[in-house]
């Protein structure tokens, strides 16, 4: 298994990526630059973070540390709603590049598009064990269009924005899913990396968010397993679509 996919205008993109929503400036330049020195190759943010300027200064952190170089990372950030029109996209591409302190960055996103371009590199959508949206993957492996997983651990964090703000939503507990944590012992691994690997062994971008460093290392860990069967050699995680039938594929009712 590769650990980036190949965009259909030739670009590399890691499959691992750091996600920056919910993290504050300080936090999220310490949690960018102990990803970068964990072997994290590709960032996400947006300028509807307000995280920019913190996720620029762990880059610059990482860049200064000379085990990284800027050619080596893929940093992705996004037009807010609030620049959707054509005469406004350069000035809050600009604006991004600006707060991030870098020259150029490797995908612009819109954020929270209408609709589905032909031509897009990449898809972000939410996809994890629970809602696998193989008809949608369908439709983008034949137009080449990679995927990217966002809230691949099927959004913790957002359960606890939510309930901060006094609304209560239903998430599927993916750390605590039963047939995760089996398989998950029996591979000597944690919920998380059971659930990220199940999606980057299927060239599913994964963009995990952390702040704590334990957890960033952890969410890395990922590309050193043998995916095979129980029995033939290697321990195992399941090739994709065997062992996880059984889940029961709930749409989680945030889209
Ligand atoms: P933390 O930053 O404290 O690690 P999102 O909800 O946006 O998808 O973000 C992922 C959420 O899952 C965050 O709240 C993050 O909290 C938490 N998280 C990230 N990695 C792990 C992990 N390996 N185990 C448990 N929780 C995790």
């Amino acid at each position: 298994m590769g650990s980036s996919v190949k965009l259909n205008n030739g670009q590399k993109m890691p499959l691992l990526g750091l996600g920056c929503w919910q993290a504050p400036g300080d936090e999220v330049a310490a949690a960018v630059e102990a990803a970068l020195l964990a072997g994290y190759r590709h960032i996400d943010t947006a300028y509807n973070y307000l995280n920019e300027d913190g996720v620029g200064r762990g880059i610059k952190a990482a860049l200064a540390s000379g085990k990284v170089k800027r050619s080596d990372i893929f940093v992705v950030t996004k037009l807010p709603m609030i620049g959707m029109q054509a005469g406004k996209v350069e000035k809050y591409l600009k604006k991004s590049i600006k707060a991030l302190g870098l020259d150029y960055i490797d995908l612009y996103l819109v954020h929270a598009p209408l609709g589905f371009a032909e031509r897009s590199e990449t898809d972000p959508s939410s996809v994890t064990v629970y809602f696998q949206q193989l008809k949608m993957r369908e439709v983008c492996k034949k137009h080449n269009i990679a995927i990217t997983a966002y809230a691949p651990l099927a959004s913790p964090g957002r359960k606890v924005l939510y309930e901060k703000r006094g609304v209560k939503i239903e998430l599927p507990d993916l750390l605590n899913n039963p047939v995760v944590r089996l398989v998950a012992e029996k591979h000597n691994r944690t919920a998380a990396q059971v659930l990220l690997r199940f999606l980057v062994q299927q060239d599913i971008i994964v963009i995990p968010k952390s702040t704590n460093a334990g957890r960033i290392k952890q969410n890395g860990d990922i590309f050193n397993l043998q995916a095979g069967r129980a029995g033939h050699g290697s321990p195992a995680f399941p090739e994709p679509g065997r062992g996880w039938q059984k889940l029961h594929h709930a749409r989680i009712p945030w889209r």
